[in-house]
């Protein structure tokens, strides 16, 4: 028998390559939602999504469906309880692009500081002199507080700990201080966080109880030359509570990759801060990375079809 996959965003070559080689036949597509997409997805015995949205409904319907993999790791677009009622595996890609998360989310604590937006946009409309301005600042010696620290925070928290010389600062509710390297300080709790971190960045899973838990609150905790950074999830911020943050100078500045609608809208005010970066959630996006994610999740819907248990599993 064989065994049918929908691919119905795009993915690297690799990924296809590694499915058809084992003789496994491709579906394309183009529906991400809705009716269009469970009509496709009706055929298929595996699926792997990057952002479409497999829910009970999806899952319930198709019952050829084996295998759901994600190209990436945030699974809050797929109905994990779903998948496990109704017996559909879930595999992901962890391993693949934690380095590029980290990678970007490093590269927006360094812009922060060295206010790279506003520097490169002055110069470009001719103001070379914004130089003097002297608004751009080092990160060595500064604390960066980190809102989670799995496999995308503990690599940032080495990058900048022993790449720049920052002090790291951590709150993350599931673990311990044994399980922290060496010279990384767990945060008493959530407010010492925000209240002593001069950068903090996000590197939680978008789950009900960390929904807007950035807010308001937080902000009013910050110091005023304080940065936020977030590659997690644009859900985990509320986006107005932050505009409002940036727009009274509660906070410095932030770099963002998410927002909550993606994309965000294009009368969004951050777009017009030259404070505030936002990338469009490429930080996995690096071809490395992509490859990889491609790989591993082909690989994971390979192991659970041929009946091997998946290197990645969620369910
Ligand atoms: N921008 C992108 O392109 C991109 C790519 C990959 C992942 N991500 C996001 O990054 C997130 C983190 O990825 P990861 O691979 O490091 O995940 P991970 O599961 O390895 O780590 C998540 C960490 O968050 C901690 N955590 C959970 N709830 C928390 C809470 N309430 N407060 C503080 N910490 C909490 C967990 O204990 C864990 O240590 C993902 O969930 C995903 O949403 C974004």
């Amino acid at each position: 028998m064989t065994y049918k996959i929908l691919i119905p965003e795009k993915i690297a070559d690799e990924g296809i390559s590694y499915l058809t080689e084992r003789g496994y036949e491709i579906k394309r597509g183009s529906n991400t939602s809705g009716e269009a997409f469970a009509g496709d997805l009706l055929e298929c015995d595996g699926v792997i999504v990057r952002s479409a949205k497999v829910d009970e409904a999806v899952i319930k319907r198709c019952e050829r469906l084996k295998v759901i993999a994600k190209h990436g790791v945030g699974v809050d677009n797929i109905d994990l309880e779903a998948a496990k009622k109704h017996g559909k595996r879930v595999v992901f890609t962890p391993d693949a692009n934690a380095c590029s998360v980290a990678e970007h989310a490093m590269m927006l604590i360094l812009a922060c500081a060295k206010r790279l937006l506003f520097m490169a946009g002055s110069y470009a409309t001719g103001d070379f002199a914004v130089k003097n301005k002297a608004s751009a600042s080092e990160v060595r010696g500064k604390t960066l507080g980190l809102a989670g620290i799995g496999r995308i925070g503990s690599l940032v928290a080495n990058m900048a700990k022993y790449g720049f010389g920052m002090n790291i600062l951590v709150y993350d509710p599931y673990v311990t201080p044994e399980r922290l390297a060496d010279g990384i300080e767990l945060a008493s709790s959530w407010d010492e966080l925000w209240t002593c971190s001069d950068f903090v960045s996000i590197h939680m899973p978008l789950t009900e109880e960390t929904e807007k838990c950035v807010g308001g609150a937080e902000f009013a905790l910050m110091k005023s030359t304080a940065y936020l950074v977030n590659t997690a999830r644009g859900g985990i911020v509320d986006e107005s509570a932050l505009i409002k943050a940036l727009e009274c100078k509660k906070i410095a500045g932030a770099g963002l990759d998410v927002t909550e609608p993606e994309p965000a809208h294009k009368d969004n005010p951050l777009f017009c801060m030259d404070n505030v970066i936002l990338t469009p959630h490429c930080a996995s996006g690096t071809l490395e990375s992509l490859a990889r994610m491609a790989v591993d999740a082909a690989q994971g819907i390979d192991e659970v079809l041929s009946g091997r248990s998946p290197s990645w599993p969620i369910v």
